[in-house]
């Protein structure tokens, strides 16, 4: 399938995709949206795909946000909709059954920032930036950022960066435990890809496991949350990843997870 708002492409058992609308440091519009979906479709039928990587095309950005030349006339009813139009392809990013990394090249502002929280973490150049800058344009963030910023770095940072709009540098990002780790622009999309391809070589059930019972276990109390850990390992152990997993220890040898 061809895009035109992304680009798609795979390298071995990991899929990278890279916004691509240079001309407005690839702002999201609902084209964004709709190949994003498609995209995601692609991946979820292709069980040879064990990890994705979002990155942004270019040096520059990552993603600078929602588009504003298409929001400007927006009536409310358009802009509800498009942050449900939003935060609903966000859910399915966060809740996609293969690990998400986000590679954070630049700016990452508003929708930006936001995409890269809905990945499992977030890696970063030295030379990204972030922020939630809605708040100049006198609106608030769409795609979740209000919940999940404050989720991901605590409800005071959260509050200060939404309040202020301020950009904060890729260091200030990864103090408050946004960006998990930073390199320079030349070694991020190296470094991204090693982790993915370190994920892959992992079980996918076991992989999905834990990202499962990380994610829904993170929003229950954790007497739920641990019974929901003690199911999911049950189900690990018995599966063909977990067999495989235990043998190959007790028998001195690398295991050889199937799919
Ligand atoms: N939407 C539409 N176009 C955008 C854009 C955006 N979010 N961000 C940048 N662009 C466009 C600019 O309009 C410009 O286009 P032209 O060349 O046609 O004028 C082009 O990208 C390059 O941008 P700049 O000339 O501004 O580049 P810069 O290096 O001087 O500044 C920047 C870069 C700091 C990222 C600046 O572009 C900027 O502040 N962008 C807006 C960031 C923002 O406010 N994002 C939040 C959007 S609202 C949102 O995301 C809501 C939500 O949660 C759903």
């Amino acid at each position: 399938m061809s895009y035109d708002t992304i680009i798609f492409e795979i390298d071995d058992n990991v899929a990278v995709i890279k916004f691509n609308r240079p001309k407005a440091l690839n702002a999201i519009n609902p084209d964004v949206i709709n190949e994003l979906g498609k995209a995601l479709d692609q991946i979820e039928a292709d069980r040879s795909i064990r990890v994705l990587i979002l990155t942004g095309e270019g040096e520059k950005s990552f993603i600078a946000g929602a588009d504003i030349s298409h929001m400007v006339n927006f009536t409310p009813t358009d802009a509800k909709q498009f942050s449900r139009q939003g935060q609903e392809l966000l859910f399915r990013l966060e809740s996609l059954p293969i690990p998400v990394i986000a590679c954070v090249n630049g700016f990452a502002l508003g929708g930006g920032t936001e995409f890269a929280m809905a990945c499992d973490f977030i890696y970063a150049s030295e030379k990204a930036r972030f922020g939630q800058p809605e708040i100049n344009l006198g609106v608030i963030p769409g795609f979740g950022g209000t919940q999940r910023l404050s989720r991901k770095v605590g409800m005071a940072q959260a509050k200060e960066l939404c309040m202020t709009g301020k950009i904060i540098s890729a260091q200030e990002a990864k103090d408050i435990g946004l960006v998990n780790r930073l390199f320079s622009p030349e070694e991020l999309r190296e470094e991204t890809m090693k982790t993915a391809k370190l994920i892959a070589s992992k079980g996918r059930t076991s992989m999905q496991a834990v990202k499962e019972t990380i994610q829904r276990g993170y929003d229950l109390d954790l007497r739920n949350s641990c019974y929901m850990e003690s199911e999911a390992f049950g189900m690990c152990l018995s599966s063909p990843d977990g067999k495989e997993g235990f043998s190959a220890f007790l028998e001195k040898r690398n295991p050889e997870f199937q799919d």
